[in-house]
């Protein structure tokens, strides 16, 4: 069977009919997958002009390479626009807005619950503050943030309108998707509501800091951050066991090689405070978080400890719980390093 890298290679070098330049120079292929079982091929291709009538020359043209050439029994194609990448960074730049992307090497490790708790925390620092759920394998922020899966209103231009929770403005990959769909047409969807969230949600005016739920691991939802808001600055999750450090370091330095820049790490379940005792017990052992901040050489911004929230309904802690005075201490560190 053909490889994903050779499918690419194949494609790169098609021209896009109407600016005559290759794909890999307008950075078009937007998504690329390979259903094994059904020796399917999965593209995402963006055109300078999809309704172009040259368009259909070239889904034909597109079509006979994958089927003939290359031998998939089938291709599920979709053409999309190409959106010029300087839409985002000049709302941005304007806006001054802060993306914040907290990423993990490895799922299970609270990702989700630190991005809530931060965004949360920073949101009662006074901040105006979004967050995007953009884990497509496991979007569980309504879930964290007790938020009610529904989907959201739309402006009378197409934009999205957030849900409010604590005072942040939530959106989440869970108010879209069907959950009874394979996981492997998440791909092609992902790219395309990864657009949404940075083109077509309707923010407040003033918003200025947003954080985002990034899936687990890196590959091609890092590029797509990397290509939609390449000023989007990392934190990264690890817990103290050396396993999950190393695969937290690995997913540091996928960032890094990306440009992004690294605000630091945070480690999770770092200790359980025995009640009998008032002791630490490492339970899920020691020097992780230390580690990972070493190998990428950015800060260790604070050690979480393993704790329900003083509250039934979510996952948020109090400011004035241990934990919520770590997520305070961190949210502070984030506002000062611009
Ligand atoms: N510090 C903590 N103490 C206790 N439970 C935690 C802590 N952090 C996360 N959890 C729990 O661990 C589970 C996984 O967390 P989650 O945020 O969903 O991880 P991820 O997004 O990395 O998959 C959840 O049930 C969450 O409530
Ligand atoms: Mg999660």
């Amino acid at each position: 069977m053909v490889s994903k890298e050779k499918l690419r290679e194949k494609i790169e070098v098609l021209i896009d009919p109407t600016c005559k330049k290759t794909l890999k120079e307008t950075d078009g292929i937007k998504y690329i997958g390979i259903d094994e079982k059904e020796n399917k091929a999965i593209l995402v291709i963006a055109l300078s002009q999809k309704n172009a009538k040259e368009a259909k020359q070239f889904k034909i043209q597109l079509t006979k390479l994958v089927k003939l050439e290359l031998g998939f029994s089938g291709l599920k194609l979709e053409i999309e626009d190409l959106k010029s990448k300087e839409k985002g960074t000049v709302l941005d730049k304007e806006k001054k807005v802060r993306y914040i992307g907290i990423a993990s090497g490895k799922g299970g490790v609270g990702k989700s619950t630190i991005t809530a708790n931060l965004a949360v925390a920073c949101a009662k620092s006074g901040h105006k503050v979004g967050l995007i759920d953009a884990d497509i394998y496991g979007p569980s922020i309504p879930n964290v943030m007790d938020l009610e899966i529904k989907l959201p209103q739309g402006t009378s231009d197409e934009k999205i309108i957030p849900f409010k929770k604590f005072n942040v403005e939530v959106i989440s990959t869970a108010f879209f998707i069907d959950n009874n769909k394979p996981l492997m047409w998440r791909g092609p969807m992902l790219h395309k509501m990864l657009e949404h969230y940075f083109y077509d949600v309707k923010w407040s005016e003033d918003i200025e800091y947003i954080f985002v739920d990034l899936p687990p691991g890196t590959g091609d939802v890092a590029l797509d951050i990397q290509s939609l808001i390449p000023q989007c600055e990392m934190i990264v999750v690890t817990t103290p066991h050396p396993t999950a450090s190393s695969i937290a370091v690995k997913a540091g330095f996928g960032a890094k090689q990306l440009n992004h820049k690294i605000i630091g790490v945070i480690e999770n379940m770092s200790y359980f405070k025995n009640p009998a005792n008032k002791k630490h017990e490492l339970i899920f052992g020691e020097g992780g978080g230390d580690e990972v901040a070493k190998q990428l050489d950015v800060p260790l911004l604070g050690q979480l400890e393993i704790a329900q929230p003083q509250n039934d309904h979510h996952s948020i802690y109090q400011l004035d719980e241990p934990n919520g005075l770590v997520y305070l201490s961190i949210v502070k560190q984030i506002l000062q390093k611009k």
